[in-house]
């Protein structure tokens, strides 16, 4: 069975600090320290966000923000996730037990639920939108970003909406097995349309996912429109507790990928191991300068013989 196995490395692009290449040989060694060093290395936990109904308004105004929670309106359709299916496709389920795959993921979503709840400056784009995206296709973004939500879907404080915003080459419903939906690009497309409509409720309670929807070659232009900066603000902070995971197109290749940075307060970027070249690597980042809190995952490294699975995860 393929094995994962990864460094996330957060670069702090704005203090110019350099990508660290990993070398496989380094991989397994690093592992060791990595979960020693995790601890020591990760930000203070951001207080767990309050509920909005806890939140005490102290104005009219703020009352009627409170809106009452809410899936049930604003999620009418629902699908079922084959879980025994994805476990068995190596994906992270709370039926697969405890595998590696789940510590895997557990290590790198730590970072992001961290920063995805914590204090923003002034101006900074809400930590709870995370982009996955790539240099090149095939690297694995798509499967990143469903284990990844379904990681953080797992634990006990948050929701998780995963959107299918790669919407020339829509794959979450595919590889979840699921038909195609309408979504994303519907909403967009036509302003009778709203989320509720289209977004689908899984039988994971806390699980979401808004597909791609119809294709349009009008995609860029959408992503970049001002009904796409209100519907991101509005998946951003209905829910205070809720994380949205951008599964996205590759960035050297489309336009489409550097439009929804520009949304984002993290983004995730996978690379591919023994394939991606440093120099797509670096030409993907150049085009992530300026955006805050990228970090990166390994993805996709060889077996070492004799180790089953093996995980490498630090920062830059
Ligand atoms: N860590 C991994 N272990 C095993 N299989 C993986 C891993 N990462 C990705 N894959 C597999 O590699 C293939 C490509 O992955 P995926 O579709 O996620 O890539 P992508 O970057 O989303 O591609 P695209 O650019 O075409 O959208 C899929 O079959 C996926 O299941
Ligand atoms: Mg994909």
């Amino acid at each position: 069975m393929s094995i994962i196995e990864k460094a996330a490395s957060r670069i702090d692009l704005q203090r110019n600090a350099p990508a660290v290449a990993r070398t496989p040989e380094t991989a397994a060694v690093d592992a060791i320290e990595a979960a020693a060093a995790a601890p020591v290395v990760l930000a203070p936990v951001a207080p767990a966000p309050e509920p909005a109904a806890a939140q005490a308004p102290a104005s009219a105004a703020a009352a009627a923000e409170a809106e009452p929670r809410p899936a049930q309106k604003f999620s009418t359709r629902r699908v079922e996730l084959d879980l025994n299916r994805m476990r068995d496709m190596g994906m992270v389920t709370a039926a697969g037990g405890r595998t590696r795959l789940l510590e895997d993921f557990r290590v790198i979503k730590r970072p992001l639920l961290q920063r995805a709840f914590a204090e923003r400056a002034e101006g900074e784009k809400p930590g709870n939108l995370i982009m996955v995206t790539s240099s090149l296709p095939g690297e694995g973004k798509t499967y990143c970003a469903i284990n990844l939500a379904m990681s953080i879907a797992m634990e006990l404080d948050h929701t998780v909406l995963l959107v299918d915003a790669d919407v020339a080459r829509p794959s979450v419903l595919r590889s979840l097995g699921l038909p195609a939906h309408r979504g994303l690009m519907d909403i967009l497309l036509d302003d009778k349309i709203d989320m509720s409509d289209v977004m689908l409720r899984t039988n994971v309670d806390t699980l979401s996912i808004l597909p791609a929807g119809t294709s349009t070659p009008r995609a860029t232009e959408l992503l970049a429109s001002s009904a796409m900066s209100t519907l991101v603000d509005e998946i951003a902070h209905r829910y205070p507790d809720r994380v949205v995971i951008f599964d996205s197109p590759p960035l050297l290749l489309t336009s489409e990928s550097r439009v929804l940075a520009s949304h984002m307060g993290q983004i995730v970027m996978v690379v591919e191991a023994q394939t991606t070249t440093q120099h797509a690597v670096k030409e993907a980042l150049h085009q992530l300068e300026g955006y805050q809190n990228v970090n990166l995952i390994y993805n996709k490294t060889r077996e070492f013989p004799g180790i089953e699975e093996t995980y490498d995860y630090h920062y830059g």
